[in-house]
């Protein structure tokens, strides 16, 4: 049928698109670059956010752990105080709404009910709004001030990966534009670094049989896992968990490494397969320290570092690229992973039950 057809050879619409991520990474460069070749967003855009003193991100599921990166972002290169939101707690958890608000809702669909029904009071509030979404004119989209698109093409597969690195690109080249109209000096060329980011994409996904025989010797007999980070490599550690458990059914946990000492130690068994994410210099020898914390304990433990911060016997290295950007590289993996692993147990890996693409009720 026609949706076998836009498959192609490939066996599932997520290996498919996962391999889309470094085209998609070009695609998004090329289409936020103006004439100069500077990126650049829509002028009252810019405008509405100069005027905002502290930024609400709101999200559900993959979206929400881009939106963590995304606050990074705006912190780091726009210096404004950015606070991230599940949706679906916003109501229950209304923050302190003073000053001058901003609001930014993350969707891949554009139509997810529990982000909708916090933009409707936004706007019934009267704070100003923007979208970034896969969908020119979703519901998130209309109702919206302002939208960013992130033109990645249709995402198919219920568990999303072309969508969240489209949507911490899309990030990033809005906290750049804005920090830079802020006469804050951003010290980096983001379209060069992206590119880079681009082909590094590009040598994780040749290292497939790599990761194939990895997940088979980490997943095929678990009933659960955790992946360990700091910083941004633990926003990261948040997504791959949820990859790997909505899609091959092993219970896993995303955790700040230094967190699991405090508690979820207890978990830790002979065998029990522990992922550390290690892309930041700063605190790379910090977790590697719960590495050896966890594999004292019988874990079975796997490195996943940036060139430059590798370790013998580290079982996956990213080829290098900006630190800051590194989640863009370090999250393929965990894709892959993912899928090989629910494909190893024999699940359908673009239709995990019990879920859906675009969850319509709140
Ligand atoms: C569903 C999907 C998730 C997705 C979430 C948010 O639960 O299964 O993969 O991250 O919705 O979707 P959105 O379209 O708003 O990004």
């Amino acid at each position: 049928d026609a949706s076998d057809l836009e498959k192609g050879t490939y066996p599932y619409y997520m290996l498919k698109e996962i391999d889309e991520q470094p085209a998609v990474l070009r695609h998004i460069i090329q289409e936020y670059q103006g004439e100069d070749n500077q990126l650049e967003v829509d002028e009252a855009l810019l405008a509405a956010m100069m005027e905002a003193d502290r930024i609400h991100i709101v999200a559900c599921g993959t979206s929400y752990h881009a939106g963590w990166i995304g606050k990074h972002y705006l912190e780091t290169l726009a210096k404004i105080p950015t606070e991230v939101h599940i949706a679906s707690e916003f109501s229950y958890n209304q923050p302190l709404l003073t000053g001058k608000p901003f609001f930014i809702f993350i969707s891949q669909s554009g139509e997810t009910a529990d982000s909708r029904q916090v933009l409707v009071k936004v706007k019934e509030l009267g704070y100003p709004a923007l979208t970034i979404t896969n969908v020119q004119g979703s519901t998130l989209s209309r109702e919206a001030d302002h939208t960013l698109l992130l033109y990645a093409g249709p995402e198919i597969a219920v568990a999303s990966s072309k969508a969240y690195t489209a949507q911490m690109t899309v990030m990033a080249i809005l906290a750049d534009v804005l920090g830079r109209q802020k006469g804050h000096d951003s010290q980096w060329d983001l379209a060069h670094e992206l590119g880079l980011v681009a082909r590094a994409m590009d040598t994780v996904i040749d290292e497939k049989a790599q990761l194939e025989e990895l997940a088979q010797a980490y997943f095929t007999d678990t009933r659960n896992a955790f992946y360990i980070g700091r910083g941004l490599d633990y926003y990261v550690a948040m997504e791959a968990a949820l990859k790997l458990k909505e899609i091959s059914y092993i219970q896993t946990e995303g955790f700040a490494a230094g967190e699991l000492k405090h508690g979820t130690i207890a978990l830790i068994e002979e065998g029990t397969p522990v992922l550390a994410l290690v892309t930041q210099a700063s605190n790379a020898s910090h977790t590697r320290g719960n590495v050896e914390e966890v594999r004292s304990r019988g874990a079975n433990t796997c490195v996943i570092a940036m060139e430059g911060l590798e370790q013998e016997g580290d079982q996956f290295i990213l080829p290098h690229v900006h630190e800051e950007l590194a989640p863009l590289v370090a999250v393929v993996p965990t894709q892959l992973l993912a899928y090989y692993a629910t494909l190893q147990r024999g699940y359908d890996v673009d239709k995990p039950r019990n879920l859906a693409k675009s969850v319509t009720v709140e």
